[in-house]
C-alpha cells in the first residue's frame, strides 16, 4: 500500500534549499560552474537524505550539463512513506553564480509517487507560462499576438502593459519579434528560466509570462511551483536534432503534443521550495556576514496553495557543532 503524503514536505524542503544556496553562494563571482554545482549538490543530498519520505529523484542533474549528479533514480529520504517523486535543481543559473549575477536560485520539488512527467532524453521543451490571473488564457499552439492580447484581457491590462521574460538565446529571435510587433515589453535573462516561470505568479517582480525554449527538466520543476501558486505551464518538446527526435518517438513521446501543468505534474499533492543563492526579482541572495549567513526561500504547496516567504537566520557557531557541510568557509 503506497501512503501519500500527507504532512506539509515543503517546510522540510527549505531547509534542502536553504543548505544548497548557504554551500553555494561561497562560489558567487569566482568563475567556477562546477565547484559552486558540487556543493550544491552535496549539501542537497545530505538534508534530502534526513527527511523521512522514500524518494526517487525523477527530475536530477542534465546530462546537458555533465553535472555532479543527484541523478535519475537515485533514492532520497529515510526510506519510510510517503513514496515521492523529487526534482532538483541545486542550482538553475550555475553560470548566473559564477558570474555574480542575479536570480540564481536553488530549488526542489516533491509530489506523489509516479506523478512527475518523465523527460527522458528530451533536454529541451518550448514553454508558455503564466501567472493565476492569467490561467486559462495562453494556447502555445496559437500565435503569440492572440496570446498576449489575451492575457492582457485577463489582467485588465493592455498589451504594452506587459512584461514577458525570454531566455536571451539565438533560437529566440523569431519570438523575441514577435513580442516586439505585439508591443508588449522584454526582460531577456541570459539564464534561469525556472526563476522566470515562478515570476509571472509573484506580482512584485513585474513578469507576467514566460515563453521560450529551455530545459525540459527546468519546465517539470516550474509546473510543480506554478500548481502551488494557482498559474500554468504549457510545454512541448522539443529535439536538438533528427536523430534526438526519432529517439523519442521510438521511447512513445508525442512531439506534436501541448503538455499542460497535469501532464508534468499529475498530482495535487505537490511541495516546491526555492533558495535564492543571488540576489533577484523573487528572492535576495545568500548574505554572509561573519558569524553566519542570511538566506530568503519561498515555499509552497498545492493542496493548501499556501506559499511562504522564509527569511531564515543561521548562526555558523551553533550550526556548525553538528552540521557536516562547511557553510562558514568554502569548501
Ligand atoms: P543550469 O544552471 O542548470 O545550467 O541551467 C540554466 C538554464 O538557463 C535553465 O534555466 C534553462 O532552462 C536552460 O539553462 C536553457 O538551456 P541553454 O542554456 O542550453 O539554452
Amino acid at each position: 500500500m503506497r501512503e501519500k503524503p500527507s504532512r506539509n514536505l515543503a517546510l522540510d524542503l527549505t531547509r534542502v534549499t536553504e543548505a544548497a544556496a548557504l554551500a553555494a553562494a561561497r562560489y558567487m563571482g569566482r568563475g567556477d560552474k562546477p565547484a559552486g554545482d558540487q556543493a550544491a549538490v552535496d549539501a542537497m543530498r545530505l538534508v534530502l537524505n534526513t527527511i523521512e519520505m522514500d524518494g526517487v529523484v525523477v527530475i536530477g542533474e542534465g546530462e546537458k550539463d555533465e553535472a555532479p549528479m543527484l541523478y535519475n533514480g537515485e533514492r532520497l529520504g529515510t526510506g519510510e512513506p510517503p513514496q515521492v517523486d523529487i526534482a532538483v535543481d541545486p542550482i538553475d543559473g550555475t553560470r548566473l553564480l559564477a558570474l555574480g549575477r542575479a536570480n540564481s536560485i536553488s530549488t526542489v520539488a516533491i509530489a506523489e509517487r509516479g506523478s512527475m512527467f518523465d523527460p527522458g532524453p528530451i533536454v529541451y521543451m518550448h514553454k508558455m507560462a503564466v501567472g493565476p490571473e492569467a490561467t486559462g488564457y495562453i494556447d502555445l499552439d496559437a500565435p503569440i499576438a492572440d496570446n498576449l492580447e489575451a492575457v492582457a484581457r485577463a489582467k485588465s491590462a493592455d498589451v504594452d502593459d506587459l512584461t514577458v521574460i525570454i531566455l536571451d538565446r539565438p533560437r529566440h529571435q523569431q519570438i523575441i519579434q514577435q513580442v516586439r510587433q505585439a508591443g508588449a515589453r522584454i526582460r531577456l535573462i541570459t539564464d534561469g528560466d525556472v526563476a522566470g516561470a515562478v515570476m509571472t505568479a509573484w506580482p512584485e517582480s513585474g513578469i507576467d509570462m514566460l515563453i521560450g525554449i529551455g530545459g525540459t527538466p527546468e519546465g517539470v520543476l516550474a509546473a510543480c511551483a506554478l500548481k502551488c501558486m494557482g498559474g500554468e505551464i504549457q510545454g512541448r518538446l522539443h529535439p536538438r536534432n533528427e536523430e534526438e527526435a526519432a529517439l523519442a518517438k521510438e521511447l512513445g513521446y508525442d512531439l506534436e503534443k501541448v503538455l499542460n501543468i497535469d501532464d508534468l505534474v499529475r498530482s495535487d499533492e505537490v511541495f516546491f521550495s526555492i533558495t535564492g543563492i543571488t540576489d533577484g526579482e523573487l528572492v535576495d541572495g545568500v548574505k554572509y556576514f561573519g558569524e553566519g549567513a542570511r538566506t530568503h526561500s519561498l515555499v509552497m504547496r498545492a493542496r493548501s496553495g499556501t506559499v511562504r516567504e522564509i527569511i531564515a537566520t543561521h548562526r555558523w557557531e551553533k550550526l556548525m557543532v553538528f552540521s557536516e557541510i562547511s557553510y562558514d568557509r568554502i569548501g
